[in-house]
């Protein structure tokens, strides 16, 4: 079956082989009542990562908390992409020392990203000695083994692996949602990005056997999951045997699935194939999440993205010419080193052109070991905050426009549920990715409806069920 998966020679499968571990957890809590807490910090692949720890805590006895406080064991998965998120991490630690002086029994397990770096395992180890397990992004199937360690033994357990050994597969799943779940294809990046941590943290890319995808959505289409989001940091270039085009038709006809989503996309590896895929296949969402990043050239070439912004703004006139009613998101960063006012002009003035239905917008986060991190020429930081209040300006006004654009369609919804500010509500979103409310007296959880949308507002259309 490895050699299937030809594109990384070092490309295999770990299978999980926690279970005994688990019964032997589930034995000790047997009757206790046991509850997990799991925070989790940063993006989609981060809380697909979380649903496999809520899925061997389960496996372990446990059951969800309400809340923190009434939990016998707190997970934090971690993520350092920009350092507002390890603040939150610093920031949760002193809560959490106040918990376990209250409850000595209480476990704090800290994984994920930001344990990927060793300075921050000394900095734990030494300065917050009231954690009880640590380990990374590519041991996470070993969780069962190393509570269990930590518990028997009654020691602390600090266990990383340096870099990834295979993808874990067949590691029990607990689902956030019953109507959309989040599918990993690959895992890793290779592109280093100059600004990016993540190939230092998550490893090279590896990509999933098809055949597993595709048994995990079977499974999933039979728990009555209408909605996958197939993940990865750079999902189009998946390779196993097929590539990702490929894949896509390969997982297209599992009944059930209503709608195929995909992130993240890299502009450089979007092929005329993957357009085509997008048209010929109808379960596939008319939404595209295309990181520009940049609108300058000098700035993208600093970046180490390998496209310039012709090339980008082509790509987007190709992919509105072939699928019809296509929503394009982005991520912008503003203040990369050495961004001048001319380099920021430009990524308005291509953000303009482009012509965006939203956005992700970030300040330029310095990260420790990225080459852009080792520039002498860093933006300062009102200048950075100056930049970025412009760009959200523009962002929001332009969200706006996109979502007017839609006003008196009919567009069908998967809805979530009701709203949680006002039960005659439903809330839902449309293919192109939008947030659509909609009065409603009947619960259509679960449902592919169709809105007229009656106004956009800059978050969220509103409409009426037909
Ligand atoms: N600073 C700010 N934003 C970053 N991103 C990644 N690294 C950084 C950083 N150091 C953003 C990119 C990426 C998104 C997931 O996070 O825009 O596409
Ligand atoms: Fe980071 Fe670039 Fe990889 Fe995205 S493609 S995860 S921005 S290095």
């Amino acid at each position: 079956m490895n050699d299937f998966c030809n594109k990384y020679p070092s490309d295999n499968m770990l299978l999980y082989n926690a279970d005994q571990y688990c019964r032997k957890i589930a034995s000790i809590n047997y009757g206790k009542n046991a509850k997990y807490f799991i925070e989790t910090l940063g993006c989609q692949m981060n809380e697909a990562d979380s649903e496999q720890l809520a899925g061997m805590l389960t496996d372990m006895g446990y059951s969800q908390a309400e809340d923190i406080s009434s939990a016998d064991i707190i997970v934090i998965n971690t993520c350092c992409v920009r350092e507002n998120a390890e603040f939150k991490l610093y920031g949760h630690l002193g809560e959490l020392k106040i918990l376990k002086q209250r409850n000595k029994e209480l476990l704090i397990v800290l994984c994920g990203c930001m344990m990927q770096q060793s300075h921050v395992v000394d900095k734990i180890k030494n300065s917050y000695k009231y954690v009880d397990i640590l380990f990374g992004t590519h041991n996470r199937q070993e969780f069962p083994e190393l509570l269990f360690d930590s518990i028997s033994e009654k020691k602390k357990i600090y266990e990383i692996w340096e870099e990834s050994r295979g993808i874990a597969e067949n590691v029990p799943v607990k689902r956030s949602s019953t109507i959309t779940a989040y599918v990993p294809v690959t895992h890793g990046c290779n592109n280093f990005c100059s600004y990016c941590i993540v190939p230092y943290v998550r490893g090279r890319e590896h990509s999933r056997h098809p055949e597993m995808i595709k048994k995990e959505i079977i499974q999933l289409a039979s728990e009555g999951i209408k909605e996958i989001t197939l993940l990865g940091q750079n999902v189009n270039s998946y390779y196993c045997g097929m590539d990702f085009p490929g894949l896509l038709h390969y997982i297209s006809d599992i009944e059930g699935i209503e709608r195929i989503r995909f992130l993240s996309c890299h502009p450089k590896d979007l092929s005329d194939d993957l357009i085509k895929a997008m048209v010929e296949i109808p379960k596939m969402c008319s939404h595209i999440h295309l990181p520009l990043q940049s609108g300058s050239n000098k700035v993208l070439q600093q970046m180490n993205r390998k496209y310039t912004k012709e090339q980008y703004l082509m790509l987007i006139d190709k992919i509105r010419a072939s699928i019809k009613d296509i929503a394009i998101s982005t991520d912008i960063i503003v203040g990369f080193p050495g961004e001048t006012e001319e380099d920021f002009n430009e990524t308005l003035e291509v953000y303009e052109k482009a012509g965006f239905d939203f956005a992700f917008t970030f300040i330029y986060s310095k990260r420790t070991g990225t080459a852009a991190a080792k520039r002498p020429d860093q933006i300062p930081e009102d200048i950075k905050d100056t930049r970025f209040a412009r760009l959200v300006a523009l962002v929001n006004d332009m969200t706006l426009a996109s979502n007017i654009r839609d006003e008196n369609k009919v567009l069908q919804v998967l809805t979530g549920g009701k709203s949680r500010t006002d039960r005659s509500v439903m809330t839902g979103r449309t293919s192109s990715n939008k947030i659509v409310n909609f009065k409603c007296d009947n619960d259509f959880t679960g449902h592919l409806v169709d809105v007229k949308i009656k106004k956009g507002h800059t978050w969220y259309l509103e409409g009426e069920k037909v």
